[in-house]
C-alpha cells in the first residue's frame, strides 16, 4: 500500500478546527477525521446511564461496553455508538462538558487511539483533535496547530447558537471556553499542546478562506503533492 498523507491539526474548542478541515478535506480530496465526535459519542453514552463524570471506576467499566465506528454519507462523517448514529446528538452543551471531563481517563483514550491511527495508516486523512500530532500520529506530514483568542471563540459559538435560536449569554459561554481549554490542557495523558513541529496559525484576524490558503500552503511544504 502506497503510504497514505496526514494532517494533524489540534487547537481548542471554538478554534474553527472542525470548519476548516471539512472544507480543507473536500478541497484535498482527503477523508475528514473529527475525532472530538468519537469522545463525545462516548460522554453520550455515560450521560445516557446515569455514570458521574468523577467515577472512574464506572467510566472504565463503561469503556468496555462501547464500540465506536465511523460512516461517511455524502463525504461527511457519521459517528456510530453500538451501531446506533449519534451524530445529531452530540453537540449540546451538556455533552461538551461531559466530553471535556471522561476524557481525561486513559481507558476511554486508549479505546480510540487504535482505530484512529488504522485510519490513518490507511488513508490520507486531516485528523483534528487536541492529542493528534503530539500523541495520535506523531509522524503526520504535516501538523498545524490552529488557535484564535479566548474572546473571539466565545463569540464565533455565541452567534452560531443565537442563530440556531437558542438563548445564550456569551459571558458564560466564554467562560465554558476557559474552563474546557484548562481541562484539555492540563490533564495528565495527552494534553493539548502545540507539537514542536506543528505551524501554528492564529485564525482571530482571518476568514475561513485565509486560513484554508495558509494550511494548504502549509502542507505543500511538506510535501504534498497535487492529484494524489
Ligand atoms: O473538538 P471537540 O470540541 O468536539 O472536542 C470535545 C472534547 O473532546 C474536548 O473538550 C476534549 C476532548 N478531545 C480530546 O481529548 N482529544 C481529542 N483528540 C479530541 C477531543
Amino acid at each position: 500500500m502506497p503510504q497514505t498523507y496526514n494532517i494533524a491539526i489540534d487547537g481548542p474548542a471554538g478554534a474553527g478546527k472542525s470548519t476548516i478541515a471539512k472544507q480543507l478535506a473536500t478541497k484535498l480530496g482527503f477523508i475528514y477525521v473529527d475525532t472530538g465526535a468519537m469522545y463525545r459519542a462516548m460522554a453520550l453514552y455515560c450521560l445516557r446511564k446515569g455514570i458521574d463524570k468523577e467515577n472512574q471506576a464506572a467510566i472504565e467499566e463503561a469503556c468496555k461496553e462501547i464500540t465506536i465506528s465511523l460512516q461517511y454519507e455524502d463525504g461527511a462523517q457519521q459517528v456510530l455508538l453500538n451501531g446506533e448514529n449519534v451524530s445529531g446528538l452530540i453537540r449540546t452543551e451538556e455533552v461538551s462538558a461531559m466530553t471535556s471531563a471522561i476524557s481525561v481517563y486513559a481507558a476511554v483514550r486508549q479505546k480510540l487511539l487504535e482505530l484512529q491511527r488504522e485510519l490513518a495508516r490507511t488513508k490520507d486523512v486531516i485528523m483534528d483533535g487536541r492529542d493528534i500530532g503530539t500523541c495520535v500520529l506523531p509522524n503526520a506530514q504535516t501538523k498545524i496547530y490552529l488557535t484564535a483568542s479566548t474572546h473571539v471563540r466565545a463569540l464565533r459559538r455565541y452567534q452560531e447558537l443565537i442563530e440556531k435560536g437558542e438563548m445564550c449569554n456569551l459571558e458564560e459561554i466564554e467562560q465554558d471556553i476557559e474552563e474546557r481549554d484548562y481541562r484539555d490542557m492540563h490533564r495528565e495523558i495527552a494534553p493539548l499542546k502545540q507539537a514542536e513541529d506543528a505551524v501554528l496559525i492564529d485564525s482571530s484576524q482571518m476568514t475561513i478562506s485565509q486560513v484554508i490558503d495558509a494550511m494548504t500552503e502549509a502542507a505543500k511544504n511538506h510535501g504534498l503533492r497535487e492529484n494524489r
